[in-house]
């Protein structure tokens, strides 16, 4: 269980690109950064493209007005002049910046953080990981509820044959804000994700299903789609060429097969990220609006819910355990874990340290990696007319 000791031998000097005042997803990083004061602290950052709004959020959250800077480059600049200068910096803008952010930062020698979809094309994010490997630097990947512990629950339980041999994986993330174009011109956030030269190549596939296909590789690590079809389409036409729907069909190499479907159109729907995962024997089922519990389906059997923080789960998911039984756990959790594991990854490279490397389990840069691969197959499956490729 974790009560917030130092797991490395101090905070890690940490500074944001993005995530100012109007940045959606910017207190998250927070909230799980500074959630242990023992992993990092936040010294520095170029919150906002707009300078004046940033140094004034920045002031306001306590961090030094020397130390807020106008633009990313200055901020690498300036601060690696400084003994104290940052050693780790988080990017969340929007995602066309990713890519050049990304390489700024690992050239100016800091360890990276990076929203997700990671960059549009699989040669940026190739060309990232050798840049990291040859700087000696981390890249991790915010998918925010991939630190969930019921998810090393599942996995454990499917490496252990509780469920007997995997079948159907059936992921799921939708919701219903956009099922009309509201907010399409006006709200600055969901305007650019529609449009390709900021989101890039996809819409709901980039912004949503890019979490649940990492989390599945997480629960699966061994089972790797071998070949997809994708039908996306824009029931908002505006939106086009940019998807707010899409359904995929995988074909896994162990013979499994599965389904996802992501859409930011199911109309009144608040929040659905489903992971259901059928085997010979049994099931295993997690929804992130009931992130507490695990259902546990065997077939003839009466169905069990496992429940967070109790005795009979497996150590590795205990050992993410933050309150205990009794108190509901959820997403700002998960993103206090997986940013410990990113302090944790960043303090082993430092150290030489590749066996931690090697067992931590967290979204590094394969898993980026992945996610800019999941979809350039499903816009290439979709863009043909939605017919099978294999997964490249
Ligand atoms: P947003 O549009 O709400 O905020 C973007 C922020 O970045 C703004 O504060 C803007 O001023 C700032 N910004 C833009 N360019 C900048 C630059 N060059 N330098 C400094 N600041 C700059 O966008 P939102 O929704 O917060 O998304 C940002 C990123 O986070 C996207 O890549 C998105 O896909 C991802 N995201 C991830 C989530 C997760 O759960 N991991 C949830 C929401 C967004």
């Amino acid at each position: 269980m974790l009560n917030g000791e130092r797991k490395i031998s101090r905070p890690l000097r940490w500074a944001m690109v993005g995530g100012g005042r109007t940045g959606q997803v910017g207190y998250k990083h927070r909230t799980g950064a500074l959630r242990d004061n023992t992993a990092f602290e936040l010294v520095a950052g170029a919150f906002d493209i707009d300078f004046e709004r940033g140094r004034d959020f920045g002031v306001n959250i306590g961090v030094l007005k020397d130390r807020l800077y106008p633009d990313y480059e200055t901020m690498f600049a300036e601060e690696a002049r400084r003994e104290d200068g940052i050693e780790v910096v988080s990017i969340a803008t929007p995602n066309a910046t990713h890519f050049e952010i990304c390489k700024a930062a690992l050239e100016a020698g800091l360890h990276v953080i990076c929203e997700k979809p990671l960059f549009f094309t699989t040669e940026e994010a190739q060309f990232v990981k050798e840049l990291a490997e040859e700087k000696e630097k981390i890249v991790g990947v915010t998918y925010g509820f991939s630190g969930h512990q019921l998810l090393l629950q599942m996995r454990a339980m499917i490496e252990q044959g509780k469920i007997g041999d995997v079948r159907v994986v059936d992921l799921q993330y939708t919701h219903g804000f956009n099922a009309a174009d509201e907010g399409d011109k006006s709200n600055s956030a969901q305007k650019w994700r529609v449009d390709p030269k900021v989101a890039g190549p996809s819409f709901v596939l980039g912004d949503l299903s890019t979490h649940t296909y990492y989390m599945s590789q997480l629960i699966l690590p061994h089972m790797k789609v071998k070949k997809l079809l994708c039908d996306r389409q824009s029931f908002v036409g505006s939106r086009a060429p940019l998807e707010d729907n899409a359904h995929v069909i995988m074909h896994y190499d162990n013979g499994a097969v599965g389904t996802m479907w992501t859409s930011s159109i199911n109309a009144g729907c608040m929040d659905a990220q489903r992971i259901r995962i059928v085997g010979s024997k049994a099931s295993l089922e997690w929804w992130d609006s009931k992130p507490n519990e695990l259902r546990y389906e065997i077939q003839g059997e009466p169905a069990q819910t496992l429940v967070r923080a109790m005795p009979y789960l497996d150590e590795n998911c205990q050992a993410d355990e933050r309150l205990g039984a009794l108190h509901a756990e959820g997403l700002s959790e998960s993103w206090a874990n997986i940013y410990l594991k990113f302090a944790m990854a960043v303090d082993a490279k430092e150290r030489g340290d590749e066996e931690t490397l090697r067992h931590l389990v967290y979204p590094d840069i394969d898993a980026g990696l992945e996610g800019v691969r999941w979809v350039e197959n499903c816009v290439r499956s979709a863009d043909n007319g939605a017919v099978w490729v294999d997964f490249e």
